[in-house]
């Protein structure tokens, strides 16, 4: 079949491609992406540079196609490119183990495809290790807004909504404890905590496998923060109710939350934590999730019942673990760029700020976000957000709103003057709506 793309670029949808995420009935086609260098993308037709204003759907840590993470894929590639994980250990697997393990406290990593896979196997392990210490628990607790990714278990903790609805029959019960996001000059944000923490306290009083929560930041649910304080409660309730916490920190890992793991800033020790996005520096594909030593402990057994049969065919890939050690490098030997990011996005969002229908700004680390307060619907399917998108694509940035929450979310390597770029053509197309 001729490919419709090869004659009118930024027109007409591939034939043959179906996009995530995209109701191709209602959205601007697929623009040919040639390559990418740094923070900026290279557009084919038309001929464009665009500023990559959300890291690529949040991978893209230190920008894209980073000669360092490159060298050491090309090395590792021609070395070992994939083997066996279950009877086979690798040198950039167990490196890479040793320092996750080191900077996380948590002793045991399982390896994984991507976030969903990372927030599964959180949860599987979590469910079976009170199986294994003949405990039954079967409730599992998240939180409003929650999104913890596409897979059936993943979905089925995430919120509710016209994204899984579908599914709705096949997806078993999960509880919910509101979260009290917050915004600057927020006056309702100790109540608002209050109140979510007595109603997980409530919830937890039945046996609960466990609590997962997006530490610091709902992503996908709006970019919704809310207070380490708040983590650092929750964490104390799942303690006192003998529960587990799983740190679901696919988005905020990685310092984009300004410190290397979101729990860090709570001053929290999760049970577990799903990683991934920039856990391999945005290169390529993996998940992660870490575990206490307790709890694989609980695995070790005579006994075939108790062992976690799960696998994936590419567990610790060793050009993904290769681009992880060598990102994990990078973050190492630059921790200023995600420990100082807030400074520059609260310096730009003063200007912001004074437009009336910007409301709830907010910043944690590297991430700032604010809505939009025009139009009837709220949320993703709020139409101001792709018209705010289709206009700063065509002014040099690509943004990518949630419904009416308009977010900026680079990778580290970003310059001041595309930061400063970035906010000036956020201004001028909100002066101009
Ligand atoms: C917090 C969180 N968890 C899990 C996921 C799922 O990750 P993936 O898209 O790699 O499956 C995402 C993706 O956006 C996420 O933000």
């Amino acid at each position: 079949m001729k490919s419709q793309f090869s004659t009118n670029a930024n027109q007409v949808w591939h034939p043959n491609i179906w996009p995530p995420f995209t109701q191709i009935a209602n959205s601007n086609p697929q623009i040919e992406v040639t390559h990418g260098k740094n923070a900026l993308i290279y557009t084919k037709n038309p001929k464009k540079e665009l500023i990559d204003g959300i890291s690529s759907w949040w991978v893209t840590l230190h920008g894209h196609s980073n000669d360092y993470i490159a060298n050491a894929i090309f090395h590792q590639a021609k070395t070992l490119e994939q083997i066996i994980f279950a009877d086979f250990l690798h040198p950039q697997a167990r490196i890479l183990s040793e320092r996750l393990s080191n900077l996380t406290k948590l002793e045991r990593l399982f390896f994984s495809d991507n976030g969903s896979t990372a927030v599964e196997v959180a949860l599987k392990i979590a469910y079976q290790s009170w199986q294994n210490q003949g405990e039954t628990k079967n409730q599992i607790i998240a939180f409003d807004g929650a999104y913890h990714g596409d897979t059936f278990g993943a979905m089925a903790l995430g919120e509710r909504n016209i994204f899984n609805e579908n599914f709705d029959n096949l997806m078993f019960p999960v509880k919910r404890a509101p979260w009290p996001s917050t915004w600057v000059n927020d006056e309702n944000v100790e109540i608002k905590e209050k109140k979510a923490i007595t109603i997980l306290n409530h919830l937890l009083k039945k046996p609960t496998a466990a609590v997962i929560l997006e530490p610091l930041l709902q992503g996908a649910g709006g970019m919704n923060m809310v207070r380490p304080e708040f983590i650092k409660k929750v964490y104390e309730v799942v303690k006192n109710n003998n529960s587990l916490l799983i740190a679901d920190e696919v988005l905020t890992g990685f310092g984009r939350c300004g410190s290397l793991f979101a729990f860090q800033k709570a001053n929290i020790m999760p049970d577990l934590i799903s990683i991934s996005k920039g856990l391999t520096g945005g290169f390529l594909p993996m998940g992660i999730t870490l575990a206490k030593e307790k709890i694989f402990q609980a695995f070790i057994s005579d006994s075939p019942k108790k062992t976690f049969w799960h696998g994936h065919s590419f567990t610790a890939n060793p050009l993904g673990c290769a681009a992880a050690n060598a990102s994990l490098d990078l973050l190492e030997n630059d921790p200023i760029k995600y420990l100082s990011f807030e400074e520059k996005h609260f310096f730009y969002l003063k200007k912001i700020n004074k437009i009336p229908f910007v409301k709830k700004i907010r910043v944690t680390g590297t991430i700032a976000a604010f809505d939009i307060e025009i139009g009837n619907s709220k949320g993703y399917l709020n139409n101001i957000g792709k018209k705010i998108k289709d206009l700063s694509i065509k002014k040099g940035l690509f943004i990518r709103p949630l419904g009416n929450v308009i977010y900026l979310l680079p990778p580290l390597c970003i310059t001041d003057n595309q930061l400063e770029k970035s906010y000036k053509i956020i201004f001028e197309i909100l002066s101009d709506l």
